[in-house]
């Protein structure tokens, strides 16, 4: 065949694809070259425009490092990867809600006992971190492995500061018999998402800032259910009803409550005011999400 114009173009494209043997690969195909078509068809670039796109995916990708992910900015922006998550995550009752990973997680973060310190040291005001977690519905879930990280007093993640030789705001632990766990650290505040690149370029086009409510990342994992990715925000953040990201779920928004002086709930004497985030988490059983997954 030959000769293809804006009419015929599509379905000779199609066609080339119509034997992919993978049936999922196949269907992907086959939208993704209509929507795609369509979308070209709808905006009609230009020669310069089209290559303003290339030159724009091309620098997307050669900004992306070990601790620098551009694409998953620019998804995260375009409201595509919470898209994903919703989709993704129809949670049973009792569940906890989902929410973005974002560009911040590295696999590189010390493992810590209950109770530890995982500022490292850095400078702001302390917050005690306590919380369960359960199954939905269910009982306490002992041996939980919990990541959480978070940006600290500046705004700042420790992989972007180039200063630090420790992960501050970073690490990994388990959740007692009982299902519990604590931590102590500095409270996070709200930052600009990394806005030196193509995202950043996109968002001041588009007259948007770059701005993400303070909020604490964890990601809970535990044999025989789904693995929780999700954050909780600050009550009260300037930025909760206009995240860059479009991250912010009512249902994660928990009070970080200011305390005197005085002695914490784990026995810590504090001489200075401090702050106290309690929350528990409810993860969705993995033969649930079959269930789901087969009703849908
Ligand atoms: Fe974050």
């Amino acid at each position: 065949m030959t000769d293809f114009n804006e009419h015929t173009i599509t379905q000779a494209v199609l066609k080339s694809f119509s034997a992919t043997p993978d049936p999922r690969l196949r269907a992907i195909l086959a939208s993704l070259v209509h929507h795609l078509h369509d979308f070209i068809r709808d905006i009609e670039p230009s020669f310069a425009e089209w290559q303003a796109a290339i030159d724009f995916l091309t620098r997307t990708g050669q900004m992306c490092s070990d601790t620098r992910q551009e694409f998953i900015l620019l998804s995260d922006t375009l409201g595509a990867s919470m898209l994903v998550d919703a989709i993704n995550h129809r949670m049973p009752e009792g569940a906890t809600e989902t929410t973005v990973l974002g560009p911040f997680f590295v696999e590189k973060r010390p493992d810590v006992p209950n109770g530890a310190d995982v500022s490292a040291g850095r400078p702001g005001e302390k917050l005690l971190v306590q919380g369960s977690v359960r199954a939905a519905g269910g009982g306490p879930l002992p041996g939980a492995t919990i990541d959480i990280w978070h940006s600290d007093d500046d705004g700042y993640y420790d992989v972007q500061r180039g200063d630090l030789d420790t992960a501050s705001g970073r690490a990994r632990l388990r959740t007692n018999a009982d299902g519990k766990f604590w931590f102590w650290t500095i409270h996070p505040a709200f930052y600009p998402i990394p806005h030196d690149g193509p995202v950043g370029e996109l968002l001041r086009a588009t007259e948007r800032h770059p701005y993400r409510p303070a909020h604490v990342h964890f990601m809970i994992a535990a044999p025989g259910y789904e693995e929780l990715v999700t954050h909780v925000f600050v009550a009260g953040d300037p930025y909760l009803d206009s995240d860059a990201v479009f991250g912010v779920k009512q249902s994660l928004i928990a009070d970080y409550a200011h305390c005197p002086p005085g002695t914490a709930p784990d026995g810590t004497r504090m001489d200075q005011p401090w702050r106290h985030l309690s929350y528990d988490f409810g993860l969705k059983p993995l033969a649930a999400a079959l269930q789901t997954g087969a009703a849908a």
